[in-house]
């Protein structure tokens, strides 16, 4: 008799995104003529950069001729596009990465969701609070949880992001833990680490031998030169650590889909023997079993967020949405909330003191505005909302506006 995997029993509830899009989609039925400003999911609204859409094009077009028509790429992406993040992604910030070490997919959430099917199923897994719930989730549909209980997994540990430490929690001695989710620019919070603070993250990693799983999603956003774009810039990481990057949010492919994740040579795990094995081997196999390659008129259109027009474009993009983000960051301290994020992120995570769910529901109904709730991230979450700052600035001076008004009001 075939039976369910009793592991997605123990799945709290629906995926965040996924319940959010069900309140709108009932909002909607019941008032079609109301005005919906969507400021929830981290979705992009521009169109693609016209290098890229160029580029997008041309691939298409090679498609239809016998003389350049591809089939089957190579798995880990096309040559042409691996060795462009190479260089400009990595080399360009001294960090010693190859193309040889990066693994063109179809997205971040992907690649963050999947590669936990690498460690060993009693593999002790530590995620900060609040977290991306796709770290938690993929981890507890793997196995490595026990049952939920007042809004947490049993077996997990939970690093508690709050106001005292900005949202960026740092390992404490006694932390133990084998696999680590880092997430800079934070999802949720927007809060970024310093140089400093991970570096506390690789020396603690080497020391537990744990493997740090480093999302960086965002690091196109970040604004301030003095952040680390990459885990790789601290020394030491390349044996310690994976990064998971995305043009989602860099140029506009959240429809589009491509991202990669890079491992790099030095990363070298133990079997239960201790003998040792390259992690990027192990990813290959996986990878190149599970996952045909995306497709060639993508590839082209990503690699064209490197050309010189592409770079410009793409700076253009980020900079419209990091002045969204200035706007919402400026309205919502002005009304009094304590605010993180919007400076190097694109995300701003407000402080309402309000029950999270109950704001978001509020914010919607009063202010026909989306919000992600805070406490869809995390039981730190909980009294917090995220507004996203992916819209027109049209859209985010009036979602201020009518936020505004609402916030004030009891739920
Ligand atoms: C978010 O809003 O947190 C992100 O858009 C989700 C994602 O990238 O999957």
């Amino acid at each position: 008799m075939v039976r369910i995997n009793e592991n997605y029993k123990k799945l709290q509830s629906s995926y965040l995104f996924v319940e959010i899009a069900r309140k709108i989609s009932e909002f909607r039925k019941n008032n079609p003529d109301r005005e919906i400003i969507k400021m929830g999911i981290g979705d992009v609204t521009n169109p693609l950069p016209q290098a890229c859409l160029k580029a997008f094009h041309e691939g298409v077009d090679e498609l239809g001729s016998t003389k350049t028509f591809k089939g089957y790429g190579p798995e880990k992406g096309y040559d042409f596009l691996r060795e462009a993040i190479a260089k400009h992604d990595f080399a360009s910030r001294g960090t010693e990465i190859t193309a040889d070490d990066i693994f063109v997919s179809d997205g971040a959430k992907c690649d963050t969701g999947n590669f936990q099917e690498l460690f060993s199923p009693d593999c002790i897994v530590a995620v900060p609070d609040p977290v991306y719930p796709v770290y938690v989730d993929t981890n507890v549909m793997a196995g490595r949880s026990g049952k939920a209980r007042g809004g947490r997994y049993g077996g997990f540990v939970y690093l508690e992001g709050n106001s005292a430490n900005h949202f960026v929690p740092a390992p404490e001695k006694e932390l133990k833990a084998d696999l680590i989710y880092l997430c800079y620019p934070n999802n949720p919070t927007g809060a970024t680490a310093t140089r400093k603070q991970l570096k506390a993250w690789v020396n603690w990693a080497i020391a537990h031998k744990a493997l740090i799983l480093f999302d960086a999603a965002y690091e196109a956003f970040i604004q301030d030169p003095d952040i680390p774009h990459s885990i790789f810039e601290i020394p030491g990481a390349d044996k310690v650590a994976v990064e998971f990057r995305s043009f989602s949010k860099t140029a506009g492919f959240t429809g589009t889909r491509c991202a990669f994740t890079v491992i790099p040579p030095a990363c070298q795990i133990k079997d239960k023997e201790g003998k040792e094995h390259s992690l990027k081997e192990l990813w290959n196999r996986r990878h190149s079993t599970k996952f045909n390659g995306v497709s060639y008129p993508v590839q082209k259109a990503a690699a064209a967020v490197y050309s010189r027009e592409g770079q410009a474009q793409v700076k253009d993009l980020i900079k419209g949405y990091m002045n969204n983000a200035s706007i919402i960051l400026r309205e919502m301290e002005e009304a009094g909330y304590e605010c993180t994020g919007g400076k190097n992120s694109p995300y701003i995570w407000v402080n309402t003191g309000k029950d999270s769910w109950e704001s978001f529901d509020q914010i919607l109904k009063e202010a026909g505005v989306v919000i992600t709730p805070g406490s869809g991230f995390g039981l730190c979450g909980q009294g917090f909302i995220r507004i996203s700052a992916f819209n027109s600035p049209e859209n985010v001076e009036k979602a201020m506006r009518r936020m505004k008004k609402v916030l004030k009001k009891p739920c």
